[in-house]
This record gives C-alpha cells, sequence and structure tokens, in this order.
C-alpha cells in the first residue's frame, strides 16, 4: 500500500459520515451472485461507491456498487454490496479499501462470502463451506509497500486467518456443514485441469478468484475473519467435468446464498457472531 492509502480510507470514512449511518459492529461482503443475503438488513442508510472521492468502481457479474448500513438481529451492520478483482486491472490496495474503511467505522468482525470451484470431490455443488484456511495463489500481497503502522503491524500474523472461535461457533449451529481450504488465483479464466489437479495436490479444497487480498487486510486490520463459499461447479475434474460458465456460477450461487443466510442469522440470534 502507498502513503497516501490512510488518507483514501479517511476521504470514504467522510463520505459515510454524511449519510448518518451508525457505526456497524459487524461487516459482511457478498461475493458472486450473493447479494441475496443482505435481504434481511433493516437498511438505515446507503452508499454507492460513486459517492465517495477516489473509490474503485464494481463491474465484475453479479456485483452491485455500494455501502448498505442497517440492522442484522439487532445488531448494526455494514455490508460491502460489491466488491472488486485482480481480474479487473484493480491494484491489490484498492481491493481491500473497503476492508480498512469499515473498520474504521467500528467493525470487529469481518464475514465474507464467494463463489467458487470445488476441487474437493466431497463438496456437493450448491452446498456452503465454511473455509478454514486460504492460500494466496495470486502472487500479490495488499501489504507490500510501506506499512502504515496505524492501520496494521508490518508483519501480521496469519496463522489464525479464520478466527478458530467463530468457525467452531458456525459448526455449532450448522454441525452438517464442511470446512475446506480456499485458494484464491488471480483469474479470469477458469482454471485448466492440470492446474486445478495441482491445487489439488497442494491441499485446497475450494478455488475462487477473490477473497484472499481481502482476508489478508482484514487480518492485518485486526479483524476477526469468518468465511463462506459456495461451491457453484465441480472442479475436480474426471470425466464427468462440465465446461465452466458464469452463468451457472451465478445460478447457483444465489441458490446457496440462503443456507449462508440462515447460519449468519443463527450466529447472529446466539449472540456469538
Ligand atoms: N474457479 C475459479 N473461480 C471460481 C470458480 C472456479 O471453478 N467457480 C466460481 N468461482
Amino acid at each position: 500500500m502507498d502513503r497516501d492509502f490512510g488518507k483514501r480510507v479517511q476521504r470514504a470514512v467522510d463520505a459515510v459520515g454524511q449519510t448518518g449511518a451508525m457505526a456497524p459492529r459487524l461487516a459482511l461482503v457478498t461475493g458472486t451472485g450473493l447479494a441475496p443475503l443482505l435481504d434481511r438488513i433493516e437498511v438505515s442508510a446507503r452508499l454507492a461507491y460513486r459517492d465517495i472521492p477516489d473509490f474503485p468502481q464494481s463491474s465484475a457479474p453479479g456485483h452491485k456498487g455500494e455501502f448498505v448500513f442497517g440492522h442484522l438481529c439487532g445488531q448494526p451492520v455494514v455490508a460491502q454490496n460489491g466488491r472488486f478483482h485482480l481480474y479487473e486491472g484493480w491494484s491489490p490496495a484498492d481491493i481491500v479499501l473497503p476492508v480498512y474503511v469499515m473498520r474504521a467505522l467500528g467493525a470487529q468482525t469481518y464475514v465474507v462470502t464467494n463463489a467458487a470451484g470445488g476441487l474437493n470431490p466431497d463438496f456437493p455443488v450448491g452446498a456452503p463451506v465454511l473455509i478454514g484456511d486460504q492460500m494466496n495463489f495470486t502472487g500479490v500481497s495488499p501489504l507490500i509497500g510501506p506499512n502504515d503502522d496505524a492501520l496494521g503491524l508490518r508483519f501480521p500474523d496469519m496463522s489464525r486467518a479464520y478466527d478458530p472461535d467463530l468457525r467452531a461457533q458456525a459448526l455449532g449451529v450448522a454441525p452438517g456443514l464442511k470446512t475446506g481450504i480456499y485458494a484464491g488465483l488471480k483469474g479470469p479464466e477458469f482454471e485448466t485441469s492440470a492446474e486445478r489437479r495441482h491445487l489439488r495436490a497442494s491441499g485446497a479444497d475450494l478455488v475462487g478468484m477473490s477473497t484472499v487480498q481481502e482476508v489478508i487486510a482484514a487480518n492485518h486490520a485486526g479483524l476477526k475473519v469468518l468465511g463462506f463459499s459456495v461451491v457453484t461447479n465441480s472442479a475436480a475434474g474426471g470425466p464427468d467435468q462440465q465446461p465452466d460458465t458464469i452463468e451457472e456460477v451465478l445460478e447457483v450461487a444465489a441458490k446457496g446464498a440462503d443456507e449462508i443466510r440462515r447460519i449468519v442469522l443463527a450466529m447472529l440470534e446466539k449472540g456469538v457472531l
């Protein structure tokens, strides 16, 4: 991140301040096709990215471009409805800017969702999977460059990137949920079969084109992270492997959103999120 990054964060925080939005406790990020997760928010304010100075604009399919403020089960939340990806040409700093903005507004916990290919043949298409850990195969980090000590440590710990207590609580409300390791790549092309075999041999269960930059930043910023993937397509290879299409990804993600919403709401109702 460059030396002006803290100023970009502050300009966005100031823009949010003008909406009169309440300080959120929880930040929620909806991935590809997962915007229906936001249906239950009692909305108090919205802020379009285009009304924030020096803020990126989302162009990815299934992504809007706004922050939504309100309450979920009585908890003040902010949702990032629309995110940024390396494949769109955004820099790692652009991608993680919203993470630091939501942290500066007061968020303590970061709930991230995404659509992913299932490398693990035991993961059924359409099912949500709890993200247990991640592998950053993008070749970049949002933390490269000068560190802003006001935002986080130069060398942040990543050994509990996805908070173990939150993961245990998620399994408490959804005992059948599978846990998987998410490999993040740049995209935008889907992986070749050989690449997927390589990822699987490396220990990955899920593959996608988002999330890893944001989760590095969230750990840097001191946010606790809870993550869910919806397996939108099988990436397990074999003779039945179907061609990958974004249309299928969007359609299946929308179905998986219901179960993630149920888990998040159940955790909020129990007071464990
Ligand atoms: N690969 C990468 N990203 C994805 C996939 C996939 O198979 N499915 C959904 N996002």
